[in-house]
């Protein structure tokens, strides 16, 4: 089953989830490069912003969602980058314009199957000199997964939710360190758990359900598309989210493990 995005509910956070984008991209040392690729690239700011970091160089942001690339066209007035539509486990990284000198890649792997042997197809392919950046989420144990599979299991279409729910995760960094360094490259690999403080001015009833609606739920919301069976799920779901996650006096906090990997490929002697 094909989930879609929603541009709009994922951007609801733009702040929070480009925290670690422009942390990941801060490690990246390269000077001029000549192609810059963004591999699931979303709805085009953090993809601007790499026109911004490398001005002179090819730009290209690749995904496979029609309406985010919608987005992402929408706000690259100036036609900065090259958006290409298309399944990242079917295409080339090599196929713009040849090896890539940097790849940067935010918050896709954990959606793709197999994603390990992705990710050293990807270092292969990178030129010499070139740089891998990739930042996953390492939050699946976290109360809003943990919750939302609990609430799943209860639910009248259980059987159909837990095959929505079976999804590729994050690998731990280990793996990444392990898969970047045997590609040749010389990795640097962290982990960082934010405490994003949401809805400050408590206009929100529920923040971290608006926060999960735009991401992980969205397997969930595809399965139960009649509206009782969704309010169904919804309203224990948005209780234990609650009680997981009380309004403090700054506002909500979501803590948020974050796995950062950044590699380059050293140069031909
Ligand atoms: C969580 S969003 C991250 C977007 C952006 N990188 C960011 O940091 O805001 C994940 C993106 O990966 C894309 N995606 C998921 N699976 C994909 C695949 N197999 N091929 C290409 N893009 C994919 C989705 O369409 C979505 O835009």
């Amino acid at each position: 089953m094909s989930v879609r995005w929603d541009p709009i509910q994922y951007g609801a956070f733009a702040d929070e989830r480009g925290r670690p984008f422009a942390d990941l991209v801060s490690r990246i040392e390269a000077d001029g490069p000549g192609v810059v690729l963004d591999l699931g690239c979303g709805d085009g700011p953090l993809t601007l912003a790499l026109t911004a970091r490398w001005p002179r160089a090819r730009v290209v942001g690749v995904d496979a969602s029609a309406e985010m690339l919608g987005r992402a066209r929408h706000l690259d007035g100036a036609d900065r980058v090259t958006w290409i539509e298309a399944d990242l486990t079917e295409w080339d990284i090599s196929a713009p314009v040849g090896p890539p000198d940097v790849v940067v890649s935010n918050a896709l792997l954990q959606w793709i199957p197999r994603h390990l042997e992705l990710l050293a197809e990807w270092a292969a392919a990178l030129a010499p000199g070139g740089w891998l950046a990739i930042q996953v989420p390492g939050n699946f144990e976290a109360p809003s997964h943990a919750l939302m599979r609990e609430v799943a299991r209860e639910h009248p279409r259980r059987d159909e939710l837990a095959v929505a729910l079976r999804r590729p995760a994050s690998a731990e960094p280990r793996s990444y360190l392990h898969i970047l360094e045997r590609a040749g490259l010389i990795a640097d690999v962290w982990e960082t758990t934010y405490l994003h403080v949401l809805d400050r001015d408590g206009a929100h009833e529920n923040p971290v359900l608006e926060w999960v609606r735009g991401t992980g739920l969205r397997p969930v919301l595809a399965v139960l598309t009649d509206p009782a069976e969704r309010e169904s799920f919804l309203v224990p779901y948005a209780e234990r989210l609650r009680a997981a996650y009380p309004r403090t006096s700054a506002g909500v906090v979501l803590p948020f493990r974050r796995i950062f990997a950044v590699a380059r490929r050293p140069a031909l002697a």
